[in-house]
Formats: C-alpha cells, structure tokens, sequence
C-alpha cells in the first residue's frame, strides 16, 4: 500500500431520509457510479432487481437491497439499530451509518449521529420540507453534527425547476436559522436525481444553476469536524504499568491532541506537573503519538497518577467538576426516577449521581423546549446533574469521548440513557467570608448613577493569552467608548500588578487572588455606573466562572475570549517574555508551564489572527452598544 493512501482519514457520515426520499437508491448509486461495488455484488443485484436490470443499467437496479441486508447483518441485541458501511475513495475513507426510520428512529438516529461528523438529509423535491426532514435535522442537530449536506432528489421528476430547489433551500434554511442560532453549523444544498445519477459522483449539466460540487467530491474533500475540535493534548489513564520497580508507565488513549518526548505535561486537577519522559506504542519507543493512539508514557518526575487520572497540556478544556448540565436521550423502558442515583459512566470515571434536575424537554418536532413531566423511552431533554467527587469533564462540543456519559441503573445494570455535557461545570462553591458583617445603606442607587452617565454599565472581560492582544483592544476599545461619550475605565494585568496587587506573583493561588481581587473591583467600578474593561490572562475557569455567576449573577458581564494560537503569540511576543519562558527564565508563563483554561461560554469569541484589532472592538462595541439601549 502507498504511504498516501495509507494515511487516508475517515470520514463519517449518516444519511436520514425514507425509502420514499429514495435513500438506498442515493448510497448504492453513489457506489456504482464510483465503480466501488464488487462484481459479486452487482451480479446480485441484478439477480433480484426488475427483469430488464442489467449491470450496465442502474436505473432499474434496485439498490434497497444493498442496504437492507447490512440491515439484517448488523441487527444488534440492545434493539440500537445502526448499519455500518465501509468504502474508500483514492481520496478519503467513509463509513456511512445508515438507521431504518421506523418508531424507534430517534435513539437509532441519536446513535448514529453520536458517531458520525456529517449528516445527508434527503428531501423529495416533489414534497418538499416535511415534518420529518426537521425532526432529522433536530436529533442530528442535539448530538452534535454540525455539518449537514442537503440532498433535494427525485429532481428529473420536476425537471430539474430551479426555483423549486432554490425554494426548498431557503425553506430549509429559514427553519434552521430560525430555530438554531449556532454560527458552526455549515450546510450544503445539492440538486440530484439519485435514480439517474445526477450530481452524485459526477457533475450533471441538467441543473447548470448549480455551481457547487457533486455529492461524492463534497464528501471527498469537506473539512472534517474533528480538525476544528478541541486539539489540546488530553489522555485519561486507564492503567498504571509496573513491570519491575524501576519502570512506571502510564497507559491510555489519547482523546485529543499531540503529545512529543519532553512535552511539560499537567496532572490534571492535582496541581502537579511533569515531562514526558518515553511515549511507547505497542512497546516500541516513539517520538511523538496523536489523538486515537494507545500508548504509555514514562514521566520525568515521581508524581502520584493513578487511573482516572487525566494527563494534559497546559491550554486543556478540562473541568473538574461534580455539578454539570447535560442533555440525555432516555433508552430504558422504565421511566427516570428523579430521586434515585444511578452510575454515570465516563470515558475514565465512574461516579453516582446525588441529584438529577430537569430542566425541559425538546420537542423534536419543532425544537421547542417543553416542561418537565415524565421523562421515558425516546425522550430528550436536558438536567443539571450533579456526582459525588469532582472528575475532569468537557463539554461534548469540544470532545465527543470525554464530554459523552451512559447513566446506568445501578440494580438491573441497565444502560437506561446516553448523555452529552453541555456545560461542564456549574459547581457554586462560594468563597468564605468573614462573620460579624453585615451591608450598610447607601441611598443613591446603582440605577441613579448610571442614570446621570447614560450609560448601562458593563464588565468587559477580556481573557487570553499574553500577547493575544488584551491590552491592544482594551485600549482601542477605551478610546472608541470615550469618542461616543461612554465613561469607561480599563483595568489591566501588568497596570494593577505594579499597585494594587504588587504583592502577587503567578503561582496559581496568587493568580486566583489577583483575579478575586479584581473581579469585585470591576463590580465596584460597574455599580457606580462605569463601563469597565479588565484586560488580564485570567487562565482558570472556575474564578472566571466565580465572578461572572456569583459576582454578577451573570448580568451586565460580557466575557471576550481572545483566541489568539499559542504560536502566534509566541511570535508576536511583544515583550520578550515567551523567549525568555522557553529558555526557562521564566516560571509559571501562562501555556508553557502554567495552565490556561479556554472559556466555555464567552459572549464573544475573537480570532485575532483573522481580524484586525479594530474589526474586533467593533465586534465587542456590536454586543456592549446594543446592551446599552
Ligand atoms: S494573570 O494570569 O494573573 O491573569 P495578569 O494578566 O495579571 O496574569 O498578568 C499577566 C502579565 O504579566 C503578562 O502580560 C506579562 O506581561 C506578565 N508576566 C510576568 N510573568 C508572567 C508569567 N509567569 N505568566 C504570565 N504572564 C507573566
């Protein structure tokens, strides 16, 4: 085999439609038209098709029968009824999940999209959108696909009219727009005739209006959704290998990212650190090892790291957290108990539930939330549950292996729901405070000093990495404040750390307190009436977290996350500092040896390699300015 084609990716996808829709027709047309059917199969075919089927006749081969005997192959015992299809392209490899749209289409349809990156949604042109095609776009939706190619067939049977598929594309996308408020989500809108070939493996010159790609060459060439997802180095560990007493390995499946011989490493949630001594992979010593490889990794330093434990860089997405909120999709016949604890079951954890909260239920028809009232077979909605020890979790958006769960009946053994974390920490631990104390009256309102400035003050907090471009906004964003003749005020790292905070360094304590600190001055700034922009690193979630939910009771708190590459601020490195980190002259630099938690949640995410400084403080002047009316 060539190295090229060894190195192929997988692309996997699911397609929802009905026989009507002609489904089958679609895949197995697709796979004849690529000459990727054995002769066997196609002698088959034409065995069991119409008489005048022939080999070099697809239209009258039935192409059902293709897919509906991996149906019966891969029927399996938890009633979850998923087929898997294997095919490769020079270009790419593709599994295609493929579940029957019977009663139970929802956990089936859930299943196969929990697996998969891309949706193909099938529309008849002849009927247009339909209930059905919103229902498929919801669940695929729910469990985390992001990319949808929306196939309009049976178009030779309206003559290819364009302003019939123009017409359903809109549709489609005034629904989706409508409901769904996610800038990732990507569409694609193909005209074809599935039964004649049209604009699957080859371009067809009956819809000349469509400028786009043939189906097969979108699949070929799409960008996958796992490159876009979280690439931070995280590996759970499932075992701790101790051969003899001079060899201590820890062995597990790298869930994300890269990790490379003397990478510093973090224990995740134990405030320790190390290197990466030896990576090995089926025993054989390596360099480097990526996302999906089994290995086991030797550290440079004695550190206590047992399983469940996580190893991760030092910019990871991890939580730790015991209160999270969650969708769950419910699988058992008996209905949710809300007062029992059932096992939830991570990716390297096992832990008990203590409280199960519901908060709504999605209808599925038309993505509504609806209340809570029983909670049974097929349902979805979503809870805030809360465990009984603090594990590392992240949100199912950022890594599908460690952001899925299984709730477990802990005396049948029954799986009874599948889970996605959508947020993953919402634990409220407050900090202490002194007793004997009490607040005293102040007669001028928050109110009547904002009143007099015109202005509805605000917390801006801008959170990233040194040299991802802070101070450069905070202070564009001051002066265009000021030229609209808003009283603002900036609060920045290197400024308040020569006064208020020169007592703190850039331990992680030292940090918290140097962000507790400032979080309640921002507050105090806000409440007499200022529009305050903080400009800090700000690198732990849970502080961030603290003051947007305790202190500001998430009002008037607008968190701007500076997505800046750790590259390209080590090459802009405006004040030396990174070089000087790197050659280890500095401790504690913020992604090299110190950690920074990516917010869940901001208001605003600012790329600042693809927009300039003033595209971004518009951006935040969008969101502060409409606030302000
Ligand atoms: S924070 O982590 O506690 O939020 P803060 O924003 O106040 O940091 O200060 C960061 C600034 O301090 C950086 O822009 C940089 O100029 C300087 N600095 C000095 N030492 C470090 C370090 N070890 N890590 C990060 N920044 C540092």
């Amino acid at each position: 085999m060539s190295k090229k084609k060894q190195n192929k990716d997988i692309l996997k996808f699911i397609t929802c439609g009905s026989v009507d829709d002609g489904k089958s027709t679609l895949v197995g047309r697709m796979l004849y038209d690529a000459d990727l059917l054995t002769k066997d199969q196609l002698e088959t075919l034409v065995q069991v098709s119409k008489n005048s089927a022939s080999i070099n006749n697809p239209e009258k081969l039935d192409f059902s029968l293709l897919t509906d005997g991996l149906q019966a192959e891969h029927e399996q015992g938890i009633t979850i009824d998923v087929s898997y299809r294997f095919f490769e392209t020079l270009k790419r490899k593709f599994i295609i999940a493929d579940c029957p749209g019977h009663i139970q289409y929802t956990r089936n349809m859930a299943t196969a999209a929990s697996n998969t990156e891309v949706a193909i949604i099938l529309i008849n042109a002849k009927n247009g959108l339909i209930a059905q095609t919103k229902r498929h776009f919801f669940i695929n939706y729910l469990f985390g696909i992001k990319d949808f190619i929306v196939v309009i067939n049976k178009m030779d049977l309206v003559d290819f009219d364009e302003k019939k598929f123009i017409r359903i594309q809109n549709d489609f996308l005034e629904f989706s727009k409508k409901k769904i408020k996610d800038k990732k989500l990507n569409f694609y809108f193909i005209p074809i005739s599935a039964i004649k070939g049209n604009n699957i493996v080859n371009k067809s010159d009956k819809a000349p209006y469509y400028k786009g790609k043939a189906l097969l060459n979108i699949l070929e060439d799409m960008k996958i959704k796992s490159d876009k997802m979280e690439q931070s180095f995280a590996i759970g560990i499932k075992y701790v290998a101790r051969p003899n007493s001079n060899f201590r390995g820890f062995k597990g499946k790298i869930s994300s990212g890269k990790v490379e011989v003397n990478q510093k490493i973090r224990i995740f949630g134990k405030r320790t650190s190390s290197e990466i001594k030896e990576i090995f992979i089926d025993d054989k010593k390596v360099k480097s090892a990526s996302s999906g490889d089994i290995v086991c990794l030797t550290l440079k330093d004695e550190v206590d790291i047992s399983s469940g434990d996580f190893l991760t860089s030092f910019l990871s997405n991890l939580s730790n957290s015991n209160k999270f909120n969650a969708d769950l999709i419910w699988l058992d016949h008996d209905e949710l108990k809300k007062n029992k604890d059932y096992l939830v079951k991570f990716y390297n954890n096992e832990v008990s539930t203590t409280k199960i909260d519901p908060k709504f239920i999605y209808n599925i028809n038309n993505l509504s939330k609806e209340k809570f009232n029983n909670f049974k077979l097929n349902t979805i909605g979503n809870f805030d549950i809360e465990i009984n020890n603090k594990i590392p979790i992240t949100n199912y958006d950022k890594n599908k292996e460690l952001g899925s769960f299984i709730l477990i009946d802990k005396i049948s053994n029954f799986t009874v729901a599948a889970g996605m974390v959508k947020y993953s920490n919402l634990s409220t631990d407050s900090l202490p405070v002194s007793k004997n104390i009490s607040y005293s009256n102040i007669d001028v309102t928050n109110f009547d000093r904002a009143k007099i400035k015109k202005q509805k003050p605000c917390c801006i907090w801008l959170t990233g990495l040194s040299g991802s471009g802070k101070s450069t906004i905070a202070n564009m964003l001051d002066k265009a404040l000021y030229q609209l003749g808003k009283h603002s005020f900036i609060l920045d790292g290197d400024n308040v750390r020569h006064g208020i905070n020169s007592d703190l360094g850039f331990s992680r304590e030292d940090r918290h307190e140097n962000i507790r600190r400032i979080g309640y001055t921002c507050k105090l700034m806000t409440d007499a009436g200022l529009i305050v922009i903080s400009a800090f690193i700000s690198p732990d979630r849970e502080i961030r977290d603290f003051i947007k939910n305790k202190i500001f009771k998430n009002k008037n708190f607008v968190e701007v996350y500076l997505n800046t590459d750790i590259e390209t601020c080590k090459k802009r490195d405006p004040k030396n500092l990174y070089k000087k980190a790197l050659a280890g002259k500095i401790k504690n630099f913020t992604g090299i040896d110190a950690p920074y938690d990516s917010p869940e949640n901001p208001e605003i995410i600012l790329d600042t390699e693809k927009y300039s400084a003033k595209e971004c403080v518009e951006k935040i002047l969008d969101v502060v300015l409409k606030n302000d009316k």
